[in-house]
């Protein structure tokens, strides 16, 4: 197993154009931070707990897509031997996967670099016969893998809904990254779908309060990255489905009168006043279908759940 950084993955030591970009985020009037920064060592572990949720119906239903429909993907996919997972976090999804793909070499992509390595490393010894190498990459601004994978037709797996991060504009420009960089491989994708309302909010809701940590820690990664001094119990999380956008929105919001402060700057934030911290855009599979057809992709194939909740696509480059 090896392990490559390329920049900017987040590491501990933030350089300064991440401190820069967070800063001018939190200036910003509404103030808005990237989802990407949800994810330090803790968000992920935060992350994985929020996928065995009853409410988190994602994880649940595209893995049983997957464990139903395998071999008529690997057929609409073709064969690559190399398998790149974008946002591995825990990399299970990949795994349960490397057997109908017949994957020979597994490529695991995240931002959140230790639990990257933490992951990687207990997945090798699990598969020694995979060849397995770990990238710490942002491909939120530019999707451009590094030499070390080479040049093969790949398949490259982007699974649980991350796409709706992205509005479907940045969508569009990061999918034809994603079409480049399949070299002339395919795509895997799982697209979270349309539903009731309160389904939706349930999902980034949940009574035991899991999502709401792994919202409020992202204000200590801030503090990490950014040397801001943010007192997690002055916020609290709110998650509601903005239906004009299509999309669930997380936020952070002020519970009273309150200033942060960094080396240089600060904010104030009135009570009630919100941080934007994550939208999950949800797709109907046809406009996700000739989404994908606009990237470039051929004649794209899905496969849903009986209650139509969420999408898994399959699409030569
Ligand atoms: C919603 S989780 C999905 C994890 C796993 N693939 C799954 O489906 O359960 C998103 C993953 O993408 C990673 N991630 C988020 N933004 C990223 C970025 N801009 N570049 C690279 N990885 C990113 C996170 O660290 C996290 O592991």
């Amino acid at each position: 197993m090896r392990l490559l950084q390329v920049a900017p993955a987040m590491p501990e030591n933030a350089a300064p154009a991440i401190r820069a970009d967070l800063l001018a985020g939190l200036s910003a009037a509404p103030a808005t931070i990237a989802p990407k920064y949800l994810y330090d060592a803790l968000g992920s572990r935060l992350f994985a707990a929020i996928t065995e949720l009853p409410e988190y119906y994602l994880t649940r239903t595209e893995a049983a897509i997957f464990a139903e429909h395998q071999d008529a993907m690997a057929a609409a996919l073709g064969l690559s031997a190399t398998l790149v997972d974008l946002g591995a976090g825990n990399c299970e999804k990949a795994a349960r996967l490397f057997a109908a793909l017949r994957v020979r070499r597994y490529v695991a992509v995240d931002i959140s670099l230790h639990y990257l390595r933490e992951s990687l490393e207990n997945l090798q010894q699990k598969h020694p016969a995979i060849e397995m190498l770990g990238i710490g990459l942002d491909f939120s601004q530019s999707l451009r893998l590094p030499a070390e994978v080479g040049t093969e037709p790949r398949t490259l797996f982007y699974p649980g809904s991350s796409i709706g991060n992205f509005t479907p504009d940045e969508a569009l420009v990061f999918l034809r990254q994603a079409h480049a960089e399949c070299c002339g491989g395919s795509l895997l994708i799982g697209v979270d779908l349309v539903k009731p309302v309160d389904v939706l909010e349930a999902a980034y809701d949940d009574p035991l309060g899991v999502t709401a940590a792994f919202n409020r820690n992202l204000l200590r990664h801030l503090n990490r990255l950014a040397g801001t001094d943010f007192d997690i119990t002055d916020w609290h999380h709110v998650a509601f489905f903005n239906g004009r956008e299509s999309r669930i929105e997380m936020h952070l919001q002020a519970l009273r009168d309150t200033t942060v402060r960094w080396a240089g700057g600060e904010r104030r934030f009135a009570a009630a006043e919100r941080i934007h911290t994550e939208s999950s855009y949800k797709w109907r599979s046809e406009d996700f279908a000739a989404l994908l057809e606009s990237a470039g992709f051929l004649r794209p194939r899905h496969w849903c759940d009986a209650r139509g909740w969420f999408a898994v696509f399959a699409a030569p480059a």
